[in-house]
C-alpha cells in the first residue's frame, strides 16, 4: 500500500547528499525533521560549524507525517499539564508553545510554500462522556490567560458536537514537509553540512564520534533530534509509543475552511484543510493504537470509514500514518542525557511546536543562554508521582509483552504455508524466524528479538515493517531500522529457508 503523505506528495524535497569521508564539527545533528533541522539552521546562523545527518530524506519521520497543526495547548489539554503540575507549570508551557508558533510564522516569511495561515482551533466532544473534558479545558485556558470561547457549534457542515464547542483563537496551520525542506534549505545557505541518506550506525557519545555507512563525523556536541533517543535512556521506560493513522481526501460536501477542528473522544477525528496549487484537500486523523499490538490495516480502514460516513469527502488521495511517543507528566524531555548528548523526545501529537521550542532551547543554552522552562524539561527529571498511573500501567503493558513474546508458540506457522504478501513468526531449524514473502516470492527472514531491549516484534501489515511493542523500534522485512530507539538491525538469518 502506498503510504505517502499529502505533505511528501505535494512539496518537493532539497536533495541533499550522502554523508562520504570524515568531517569535523562544532555540533552534529542528528535526524531531519522539525527538531533538527530547526536547530541546524539556528545554531548556523550562530557562526558554528554544523553537520547534519539524515537517515532517510529531510522530513520523512514523522515530521512529514504529521497533520500541520500548531497551538499553544497540547492535544492532552493544558488542563492535564496543569493537574500533573501547576497552574503556573501549565502558563509557561502554553507561552513556550505561542512563542515556538510566532517563531515559525516569522520563518515561514520566507517560505511562501509552507503555506502558513492563522486559524482558530476548534476543540468539540464526540460523545456527551467526552464533553466534561472540553468544558474543563476551557476552563484552564481561560484562567491561563488564552484567548479562548465556548461556541454552540462549528463551521462548515461537520458532525454535530454533542455539546458546544471550545474556539481558541489565532493558532496556525502550514505545509509541514515545505517547512522543514525549506528550513533545511536555508540551514545549508547558512553553511550548515546537511547529508541525507546518512544513517548514523554507531555513536560513541563520550568520544561524540558518529558512524555511518559513508563515513564519521567527530562533534564537540551531539544533538539527537531523532524523535526517540537512540539506545537505552531511563525516558523509554517513561514513554507510551502511539500510531495514529491519516487520510486525505479531495474536498467534497464539507468543507469548513481554514481552522484546526477536533472531534475528541473514542474514535474520535482531527480534522483540516489544505489548499494547493488551487486544489482543496481534507485530511483526517484518527485515534491513536500502542504501537505493535493492533491491526495496522483495520485501523487504518476505521478512520477512513469514519471520515467516508460523516464528512462525505470526494475520492481518497492519500494513506499514512506516523507514530508518538508521549511523555509522563505532559511536558517534552528536552536536555542533555546521562551521557552529555542532548536529546528531545516525549512530544505526544505536539511536537510541530515542542519539537521548535526544543530546537530553540537547545540552541539558546549552546549560546550559554538559561531558559528556565527548557530546564523544567530536563529528560533527567523523574517525578514518577506526577504520572504514576500511567507509568506503571506503561511498564505492566512492557513487562506483560516481553513475557507474551516468548510464551506464544501457539501462533506459530510453516514456512512452507507462507504465501507471496504473507508475514508470520515461523519456525524452521529449530529456531524461531520473523519471515515475509515479498509479493514476487523472495522470502525474507529476521530474528523476532528486537535489537533494543530484547521485545519481540510484531507485524505491520499496512507499512509491511517489523514493529516492536514496548518502545516503538521498527524495522524492514530485511531487518533494517525504521525508527525508534533501536540502533542495530534485526539479525538477518540467510539460512536454506526457502
Ligand atoms: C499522525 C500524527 C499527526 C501529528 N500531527 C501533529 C500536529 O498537527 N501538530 C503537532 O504539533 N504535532 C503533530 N504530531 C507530532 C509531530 O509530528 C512530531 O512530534 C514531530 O514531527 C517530531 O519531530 P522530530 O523532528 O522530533 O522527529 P521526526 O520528524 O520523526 O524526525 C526525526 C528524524 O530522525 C531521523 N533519524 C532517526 N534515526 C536516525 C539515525 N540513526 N541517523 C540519522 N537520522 C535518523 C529520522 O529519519 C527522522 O527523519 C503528529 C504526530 C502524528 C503521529
Ligand atoms: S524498542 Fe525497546 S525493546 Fe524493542
Amino acid at each position: 500500500m502506498d503510504t505517502t503523505s499529502l505533505w511528501r506528495a505535494t512539496a518537493r524535497g532539497p536533495c541533499f547528499g550522502m554523508l562520504k569521508g570524515d568531517e569535523q564539527c562544532d555540533v552534529l545533528v542528528i535526524g531531519g525533521g522539525i527538531t533538527g533541522v530547526t536547530t541546524a539552521l539556528l545554531l548556523a546562523e550562530q557562526g558554528r560549524k554544523v553537520v547534519l545527518l539524515e537517515a532517510d530524506e529531510i522530513g520523512s519521520g514523522t515530521t512529514g507525517n504529521s497533520t500541520g497543526n500548531l497551538y499553544m495547548t497540547t492535544s492532552q489539554g493544558l488542563s492535564s499539564v496543569a493537574s500533573s503540575w501547576d497552574d503556573g507549570v501549565a502558563r509557561e508551557a502554553m507561552l513556550a508553545r505561542k512563542s515556538a508558533v510566532d517563531f515559525i510564522e516569522q520563518r515561514c516569511r520566507d517560505l511562501p510554500g509552507a503555506a502558513f495561515t492563522r486559524c482558530a482551533m476548534y476543540r468539540g466532544a464526540r460523545f456527551a462522556t467526552d464533553q466534561p473534558s472540553v468544558e474543563q479545558e476551557h476552563q484552564t485556558l481561560a484562567r491561563l490567560g488564552a484567548p479562548v470561547r465556548m461556541e454552540e457549534g462549528w463551521p462548515g457542515g461537520l458532525p454535530p458536537p454533542s455539546g458546544r464547542v471550545m474556539v481558541l483563537a489565532d493558532q496556525a496551520q502550514f505545509q509541514p514537509q515545505a517547512y522543514v525542506t525549506g528550513l533545511a534549505r536555508l540551514a545549508a545557505k547558512a553553511g550548515a553540512s546537511v547529508h541525507e541518506h546518512s544513517r548514523v550506525l554507531e555513536l560513541d557519545a563520550k568520544q561524540r564520534i558518529a558512524t555511518t555507512s559513508g563515513g564519521t563525523v567527530k562533534a564537540g556536541e551531539i544533538v539527537m533530534a531523532t524523535h526517540s533517543p537512540k539506545g537505552v535512556h531511563i525516558v523509554h521506560a517513561e514513554m507510551p509509543v502511539h500510531r495514529e493513522y491519516a487520510v486525505a481526501f479531495e474536498v467534497g460536501a464539507v468543507d469548513p475552511g481554514p481552522g484546526i477542528f477536533w472531534w475528541k473522544g473514542e474514535e474520535g477525528l482531527s480534522i483540516r484543510i489544505l489548499v494547493h496549487e488551487g486544489k482543496r484537500y481534507l485530511v483526517a486523523a484518527g485515534s491513536e493504537h500502542k504501537v505493535g499490538t493492533h491491526n495496522a490495516k483495520a485501523a487504518l480502514m476505521a478512520v477512513e470509514a469514519m471520515a467516508n460516513s460523516h464528512l462525505s469527502p470526494g475520492p481518497l488521495v492519500h494513506r499514512w500514518s506516523a507514530q508518538n511517543y508521549r511523555s509522563h507528566d505532559g511536558l517534552p524531555y528536552i536536555g542533555r542525557d546521562h551521557s552529555g548528548c542532548f536529546i528531545a523526545t516525549g512530544f505526544a501529537t505536539d511536537g510541530l511546536t515542542w519539537g521548535t521550542v526544543a530546537a530553540r532551547g537547545i540552541a539558546a543554552e549552546l549560546a550559554g543562554q538559561k531558559d528556565a522552562f527548557i530546564e523544567r524539561c530536563s529528560p533527567r527529571r523523574f517525578t514518577p508521582m506526577k504520572g504514576a498511573k500511567a507509568l506503571v500501567e506503561e511498564n505492566v503493558t512492557t513487562l506483560k509483552t516481553l513475557v507474551q513474546g516468548y510464551l506464544t508458540g501457539g501462533q506459530h506457522e510453516h514456512l512452507a504455508n507462507l504465501a507471496p504478501g504473507d508475514s508470520a513468526i515461523v519456525e524452521a531449524d529449530g529456531e524461531t524466524f520473523a519471515a515475509y514473502r515479498a509479493p514476487d516470492g523472495e522470502l525474507f527472514a529476521v530474528s523476532p528479538v528486537c535489537t533494543h531491549m530484547g521485545c519481540k516484534v510484531r507485524w505491520n501489515s499496512v507499512e509491511t515493517s517489523w514493529d516492536c511493542p514496548c518502545h516503538g523500534s521498527r524495522f524492514r522485512p530485511d531487518g533494517t531500522v525504521i525508527e525508534g530507539p533501536a540502533v542495530a538491525p534485526l539479525k538477518r538469518r540467510t539460512t536454506e529457508l526457502r
